[in-house]
């Protein structure tokens, strides 16, 4: 990452939402993580629905979404040297994660239902990361299909093994009542794992890639 390329697209590429958010924050990468997000977004938007101005606007609790492109859900994740972004027809959720997690032991009893944590616990340590990414993925993904942000308890919702069904199970004050969200797990790329959750069942979704200098606007590009 180009420090000053980075410099220069928070402060003449992104939305000013988008800027201020990310003036925020510290470190480059993250810097860097923000603004592409929303170039990706936009450039995904373009591309799909042929809309170059997009509103973007955020919910209370963070969700994305596009004030002009009525019936268009979105959905944004960043991780690592990952970006990604989903457009649906249905409310959507995407996760994408880097396969380098701190301690799963510190993690898992926040993070899976006892169950999971069972299941968890009998696998050798390969096998126990990629489920536990699958895990992580599809219950990040179904939060923020669901909107909910920090509002879901990740302990009450399990992922139904064997099948693509996730259910989600409300607990004291959570925004959920019990319902069922259909998860597509991607393969963005080695090291990586990504989830897409959605309200309903419905295909797969299209997976495609773009290189981070395309993303950048001409006039900033060498
Ligand atoms: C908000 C949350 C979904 C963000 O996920 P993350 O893995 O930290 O970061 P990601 O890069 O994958 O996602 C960030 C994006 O999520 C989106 N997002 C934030 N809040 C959102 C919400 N309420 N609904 C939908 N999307 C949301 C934003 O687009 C954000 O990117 P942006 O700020 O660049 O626009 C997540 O932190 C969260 O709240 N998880 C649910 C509860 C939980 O973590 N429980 C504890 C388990 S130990």
């Amino acid at each position: 990452m180009d420090p000053s390329l980075v410099e220069h697209l928070v402060s003449s590429a992104v939305s000013p939402e988008r800027r201020s958010r990310t003036e925020r924050l510290r470190r480059t990468d993250d810097r860097a993580r923000s603004a592409y997000a929303e170039l990706l977004l936009n450039h995904a938007l373009r591309r799909a629905l042929r809309l170059d101005k997009p509103a973007l606007g955020r919910t209370e609790l963070g969700a994305p979404f596009v004030a002009n492109a009525p019936g268009a859900h979105v959905s944004l994740s960043h991780s690592g040297s990952m970006v990604a972004c989903v457009l649906s027809s249905l409310p959507v959720g995407l996760d994408v994660q880097e396969d380098t997690l701190p301690d799963l032991a510190e993690l898992i009893p926040g993070a899976c239902s006892p169950a999971e944590a069972a299941r968890l616990a009998s696998l050798d340590p390969p096998e126990r990361l990629d489920l536990f990414l699958k895990i992580w993925t599809g219950k990040e993904s179904a939060a923020k299909c669901l909107g909910v942000g920090l509002g879901l308890d990740f302990t009450a919702m399990e992922l139904e093994f064997g099948h693509t069904g996730l259910t989600a199970t409300a607990r004291e004050n959570a925004a959920l009542t019990p319902r069922t969200l259909y998860l597509d797990f991607l393969e963005p790329g080695s090291g990586y794992t990504a989830c897409v959750a959605r309200a309903e069942p419905a295909r797969p979704p299209e997976l495609r890639s773009v290189a981070w200098r395309d993303l950048i606007p001409p006039e900033l590009g060498d």
